[in-house]
């Protein structure tokens, strides 16, 4: 297994590129499975995730193929015939569950194993598998596998979710876009990645009204056709790599970046006293002067403070002037990178969903293990502001969200290295 050594190495400048959002692609290439015509994306992140992703499609039927070294996907759910989403794939990335509501729609039948939990929780499906039923499938669980039917095909309803859901929606909105009749779906996320998602099947002919809103309205359509999509910008690498200067000093631009994307994390930093500034490129992200101070977070569905940022957020309130408390709303078990951060020498005190950190003048470098992908990067920025040698180990976490990281970090300044499995 590789590990990335970081070496604490002073203020960065320079730019880093953005690129295309993880959690949109894995929701725009299910999208596939609702159409027999092309869909190709843009601007997608090459990543392991995607790679995942692309031989679960592919062991439905359907045609997926990385052109220009991974930055476009060009697919066609001509030949889709195989409903089951095997075990062996969809335990090694969640969001293989994305695939439920597209093959129920265009198949009218499905079998995807449960993901099983994860290291920051147990990630049930209920919420999708209600909404689903709403529609008119039959669901049951049945040897670690969901057993979906609709024989008679999907039928408009109106549905609130218990919770905001990400991929609950997802499902829900790509199965209605083939339902007979109108869904309202209430309680919706609202996360960019939803809205992106939403502007794809738009093009490929759908009916749909509201993302973005908590109440999503879709009209279904007896088919889709294809569509060329470009994939939205990643918010979440966009605001762990605004992190970087911050935590290290020194100015950095982030190319694509868009204050619209990241706008609660802009409020926690101009708190916490950082200076951005949209440019024509980016986003540009430094300290406005002397010590970051510490401030109170809570992650929150969009638009409140991503939970796929709190680690980030963690790693840099470790070295801010005072204390705050973080606390985790959306996950049961997502402070695992809190040991690790102290074994550099944080001040960390977690309870339950909140953590009350204090801040140190410096982190000291340290060996420390990746336990998730938002934990894994969140001990690289600390490690760039940390004396002496980081030693991150099982970084293939890392590589499942965040492409070429070494490389991006090392345009900046900092001194980061891949060092080989033994
Ligand atoms: C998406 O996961 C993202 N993944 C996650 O990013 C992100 O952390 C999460 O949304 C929240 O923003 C992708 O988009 C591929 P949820 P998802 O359904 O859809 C509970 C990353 O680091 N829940 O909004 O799985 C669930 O257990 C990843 O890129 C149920 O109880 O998230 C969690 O506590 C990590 N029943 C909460 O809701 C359900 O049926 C939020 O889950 C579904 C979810």
């Amino acid at each position: 297994m590789d590990s990335i050594l970081v070496t604490g190495n002073g203020a960065l400048s320079g730019s880093i590129p953005i690129a295309g959002a993880k959690n949109a692609c894995l929701a725009l290439m299910p999208a596939t499975l609702l159409s027999e015509e092309p869909l190709t994306l843009l601007n997608a992140p090459r990543l392991s995730d995607i790679r995942t992703m692309t031989q679960l499609l592919q062991s439905l039927g359907a045609e997926v193929s990385a052109l220009q070294d991974g930055k476009v996907i060009a697919m066609s759910g001509h030949g889709v015939d195989n409903p089951l989403a095997h075990y062996d794939i969809v335990r090694k990335m969640r969001a293989s569950n994305l695939v439920l509501g597209p093959l129920l729609a265009r198949l009218g039948e499905a079998q995807v194993s449960l993901p099983g939990g994860c290291a920051i929780g147990a990630r049930p499906m209920d919420i999708h598998v209600t909404a689903l039923e709403q529609l008119g499938a039959v669901i049951d669980l049945r040897d670690g596998y969901l057993h979906a039917k609709a024989p008679a095909g999907l039928k408009g309803a109106e549905i609130t979710l218990r919770f905001a859901s990400v991929g609950a929606t997802e499902n829900t909105v790509m199965a209605a876009t083939l339902a007979k009749g109108t869904t309202v779906l209430k309680n919706a996320a609202r996360e960019p990645e939803i809205v992106d998602l939403v502007k794809c099947l738009r093009a490929m002919g759908a009916q749909i009204e509201g993302e973005g809103t908590s109440t999503i309205v879709i009209d279904g359509v007896d088919r889709l056709h294809g569509a060329t999509h470009r994939v939205v910008t990643d918010r979440i690498e966009l605001g762990t790599y605004m992190i970087a200067p911050v935590i290290a000093g020194g100015e950095v631009e982030l190319l694509g970046g868009e204050i619209a994307l990241v706008e609660a994390l802009c409020e926690k930093l101009d708190a916490a006293g950082v200076a951005i500034e949209q440019t024509n490129a980016g986003l540009k992200v430094r300290r406005k002067n002397g010590r970051i101070q510490a401030v109170d977070v809570r992650t929150e569905v969009f638009p409140g403070f991503p939970t796929d940022l709190q680690a980030q957020m963690m790693a840099l309130m470790c070295t801010a002037e005072g204390t705050c408390v973080l606390e985790e709303t959306i996950f049961e078990n997502r402070f695992m990178h809190a040991p690790e951060l102290m074994r550099m020498g944080a001040r960390i005190e977690v309870a339950g969903g909140t953590a009350k950190v204090t801040g140190v003048e410096r982190l000291k470098g340290a060996p420390v293990m990746a336990t998730d992908l938002r934990a894994s990067v969140s001990l690289i920025l600390a490690g760039l502001a940390a004396e002496g040698e980081t030693l991150v180990n099982r970084v293939y976490h890392l590589d499942r969200g965040y492409e070429q990281v070494e490389q991006k970090l090392s345009a900046v300044g900092a001194r980061i290295e891949r060092v080989q499995g033994q």
